[in-house]
């Protein structure tokens, strides 16, 4: 059982300036927890943030009670629900709420997670409607590790040289606050602003676990490296690169949804907002006090740099990398599915200015969208016009084609969100199996996201 206030606080991420976060319990990330399969965890989450939020496990098989639905209001002291219907501040991808009855509010909230699921990286953070993107932007983020005994007995590197990496860009105004510009009166109305939150927005310096290009020291061992892009809206292609110029192996042991059945070697991964790998690097061939820099090679300049790892000194390493990782990794024929949806990914008009839709339409809490049965098996076929991580609740999935071919290297295992690349039509299947209740699917660009581009699943 964890209690968590959301409250104001403040971190000194440059040097020597303060900056203003909305935190679950005072840091940014908030507090990691772990947890082990099958044994039910309750976090009470209590709201003294000025505003409404609502808490979602990333990743995890949540009854929807419990699921975070963007009408499912955790309320601070004293907020008057009229206001929750009109929301304020945001100044661009306002749709309001069409149906308040569906606006369930509490002051404070326990949410209960039975973790009855394949052992992975899971990210709590805010889902509340229309203000998705910039809640995330300002702290609320969290990770959430699931064991389990099968994976401990892998030998997989562990303890210290396990090492979860949220990352995440971030811009700053000039007095250290996070600069998030739709909400900034400043900088709305300058040129190229209105353009930059539609596309998402993108910050110039590089966090990872809430530091700015941090540099670890690590052993000259194998290390775990469970990594989380929670950028709003950045994508990244990770690699792994030596002082000499020596790129490094990403040995992928892991997607969103845990294990995969084998290893996949990797030189570099691209990774969408939301997504998640279970990466092991080995850094024993690494001269010590030589340096490991880990580079987006989508950045250019100052995002180009993610983080470092300085290899301070040799150690005896006795973990490995079994052939088999795991063997419940579920598959599913085509020929299982019940049925084949289409869901079209593209910019549109909602209420006369730009929306992000989903098969023409805005994200309404009151309209039914999918309709599905309870272990049914599902095949759906994305299209996207630009860049969309495509990110279900509940469920994981794999990935049957892309735009005709097989899946990459990269979209083995089990997923739970999935990088559509611009043009892209890519094919997914799965079960909708667990709870049944109201989720969601959608845009994990979070400014997409609170700009219309998700939709109701319903499973009855
Ligand atoms: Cu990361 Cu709807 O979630
Ligand atoms: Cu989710
Ligand atoms: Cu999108």
């Amino acid at each position: 059982h964890y209690e968590i206030t959301q409250r104001e606080a403040s971190a000194e991420i440059l040097p020597a300036v303060k900056t203003p976060l909305w935190t679950y319990g005072g840091t940014f990330p908030g507090p990691t927890i772990e947890s082990r399969r099958g044994r039910p965890v309750t976090m009470t989450h209590r709201n003294e943030l000025p505003l409404p939020t609502v808490v979602h496990l990333h990743g995890g098989r949540t009854p929807a009670a419990s699921d975070g639905y963007p009408t499912d209001l955790v309320l601070p002291e004293g907020w008057h629900d009229a206001a929750t219907h009109t929301g304020h501040g945001s100044g661009h991808g306002m749709h309001g709420m069409h149906d308040p009855r569906a606006v369930v509010t509490k002051l404070t909230r326990d949410y209960t997670f039975p973790l009855d699921q394949r052992p992975t990286l899971l990210w709590y953070h805010d889902h509340r409607m229309d203000f998705t993107a910039p809640a995330i932007w300002r702290g609320l983020a969290g990770l959430h590790i699931v064991r389990d005994d099968a994976e401990d007995d892998l030998g997989l590197p562990a303890g210290p040289r396990e090492l979860p990496l949220m990352i995440a860009d971030r811009a700053f105004a000039a007095d250290g606050g996070l600069a998030y510009p739709a909400l900034d009166p400043t900088l709305r109305e300058r040129p190229g602003v209105r353009e930059a939150y539609i596309a998402g927005v993108l910050g110039d310096v590089i966090l990872v676990n809430g530091a700015p290009w941090p540099v670890h020291e690590v052993d000259a061992a194998r290390y775990r490296l469970r990594v989380l892009n929670a950028s709003n809206a950045r994508h990244y292609e990770l690699e792994a690169v030596t002082d000499d110029g020596r790129r490094l192996d990403l040995v992928q042991i892991g997607a969103d949804q845990g294990l995969l059945a084998a290893p996949v070697t990797h030189a570099s991964l691209p990774i969408a907002p939301a997504e998640r790998y279970d990466v092991i690097v080995d850094f024993s061939g690494v001269p010590i006090g030589g340096r490991v820099r880990i580079l987006n090679r989508l950045g250019s300049g100052r995002t180009r740099d993610v983080m470092a790892f300085r290899v301070a000194r040799r150690a005896a390493d006795d973990s490995r990398i079994p052939r088999t990782l795991s063997h419940d990794l579920p598959v599913w024929r085509r020929s299982e599915a019940v049925r084949v949806r289409d869901f079209a990914f593209r910019a549109g008009r909602m209420r006369g200015d730009h929306g992000w839709l989903i098969g023409g339409l805005p994200f309404d809490p009151a309209r039914s969208d999918v309709t599905t049965r309870l272990g049914d098996v599902e095949v759906w076929r994305l299209v996207a016009d630009v860049h969309h991580p495509v990110h279900l609740h509940l469920v994981g999935f794999r990935v049957l084609s892309r735009s005709g071919r097989p899946p990459l290297p990269h979209d083995a295992g089990l997923k739970d969100t999935i990088s559509l690349r611009p043009g892209e039509a890519v094919e997914i299947i799965t079960r909708f199996d667990g709870y049944r209740g109201r989720y969601l699917f959608h845009c994990h660009n979070a400014e997409h996201e609170d700009m219309g581009m998700m939709a109701n699943l319903e499973i009855i």
